[in-house]
């Protein structure tokens, strides 16, 4: 027993670790390139853990093993939220914001849909929709890749997968579009994100009920699969059928575009690991994923569920804890030459798509959509670069690029 928070010890402490560092560190805002993961990286050799004092304060764990630890420990971290700044919101992402067991039965019809299988039988189109959208700029010789194709090509994906005609491509578009802050910030976007969320409930919504009425097939349509889902020994209640939806909607498209971006932003910088790429295709897949690796998009939080002892950082009840995937997959304690990217690197445990039973539903789905823009993209213009002299903006919090000025010679 700790006997000064009256906290179950359960895990080891630091030795080391002095009483835990308060700060306040804003990783939102806009600022060059790779800045946001740099400031991480200090981060970590200096805290293994810190009390970030923004909004209304949560601790951050940094380590690799730490957070693994964490992520696997639900009976002390919860998913009643998973945003560090708002531990009750008013909205719900399903199935993030739930917890074992009933987790589990949430995911159980859903996980059929997206396994490796079933994303390896939609390849051949999702092959189709990343050359059709390379074809549309080839011609061009430029392009701001986060418009001309991070904008489109996950939408088409996600309509792919989901059994859904193309002709609402433009509707996702201007969703991802006003979802993903890129609207600027301020009242007004706030403002153009909660009407763009209601738009996207409603739609699902309508869809839901066209469906009850006249069912598609349901191994070709996601939302006919869904409308006769069970919950344990019960139908999945129609609000969360629409919860599941708008989560899927706003984690896949707006995570595609932005890990898109930055493996196109290192292969248009670094022209040798491009024209390798372009004489060993076979090595994608495995680039791809120390682009997940070293380009971490996404962090994660959770609740804590008591008052706790982990790894020397004395927790209590309700208090919120990021686990920064974003400073795992970069920890030099695990990776060698962290901060590098080395496209052939084996092993590479990275923990891009968390590390939990919430493992991100949509991964085998990202990976094939992540390998099939490069391949597509290299085949037809294996040469540009960017089109810019001043260093490229990144938004903070889904690190991602705002825009993403290419150049290329005609063919
Ligand atoms: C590069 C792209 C992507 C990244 C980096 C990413 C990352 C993540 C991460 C880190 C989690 C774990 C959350 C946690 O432990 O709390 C997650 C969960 C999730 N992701 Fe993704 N994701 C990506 C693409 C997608 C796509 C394409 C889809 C949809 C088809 C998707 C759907 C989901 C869902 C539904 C969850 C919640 C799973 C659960 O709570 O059980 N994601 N994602």
């Amino acid at each position: 027993m700790d006997a000064s928070t009256g906290a179950a010890d359960v895990t080891e402490t630091d030795e080391n670790q002095e009483s835990p560092a308060s700060l306040f560190v804003d990783l939102n805002e806009t600022a060059p390139a790779l800045t946001h993961w740099r400031t991480i990286d200090e981060l970590r050799e200096q805290h293994r853990y810190f009390f970030n004092t923004e909004a209304q304060g949560y601790w951050v764990l940094t380590r690799y093993d730490d957070i693994r630890e964490a992520f696997q420990s639900p009976e002390l971290f919860s998913n009643h939220s998973i945003v560090a700044t708002n531990p009750d919101p008013a909205y719900r992402f399903l199935p993030s914001f739930s917890d074992p067991p009933i987790h589990m039965d949430y995911r159980r019809p859903m996980n059929p849909w997206f396994s490796p299988a079933s994303v390896q039988r939609l390849e051949p189109r999702l092959r189709e929709l990343a050359a059709a959208e390379v074809a549309r700029v080839a011609d061009d010789g430029s392009c701001d890749y986060m418009a001309a194709f991070g904008d489109r090509f996950p939408v088409a994906g996600f309509l792919a997968s989901m059994g859904l005609p193309m002709d609402d491509a433009e509707f996702f578009v201007s969703i991802a579009h006003r979802m993903s802050g890129n609207a600027g910030g301020g009242d007004e976007a706030a403002a153009a994100m909660t009407a763009a969320w209601g738009e996207l409930a409603a739609y699902w919504e309508d869809m839901l009920a066209d469906r009850r009425r006249r069912p598609l097939d349901p191994s070709l349509d996601f939302v006919t699969m869904m409308s006769t889902a069970p919950l344990g020994d019960a139908p999945m209640p129609d609000a969360d059928i629409i919860d599941i939806l708008v989560t899927l909607t706003l984690g896949s498209l707006d995570t595609l575009k932005s890990q898109l971006g930055w493996q196109m932003w290192h292969l248009a910088t670094t022209p040798a690991d491009r024209s390798r790429l372009v004489g060993e295709p076979a090595l994608i897949p495995s680039a791809v994923e120390e682009f997940l690796r070293v380009f971490p998009i996404v962090s994660m939080a959770r609740k804590v569920t008591r008052d706790v002892n982990f790894k020397g950082c004395p927790m209590h009840k309700d208090d919120m804890v990021l686990l920064s995937i974003q400073s795992a997959t970069r920890d030099p304690r695990v990776f060698p030459d962290a901060d590098q990217v080395r496209i052939d690197r084996s092993p590479n445990r990275h923990i891009a798509f968390g590390a939990s039973e919430h493992r991100c539903l949509g991964s085998h789905l990202a990976r094939v959509e992540l390998r099939l823009a490069l391949e597509e993209w290299l085949k037809v213009i294996p040469e540009f670069e960017v089109d810019q002299d001043e260093p490229l903006l990144a938004r903070g919090g889904q690190v991602s690029l705002i825009s993403l000025p290419l150049v290329w010679r005609r063919s």
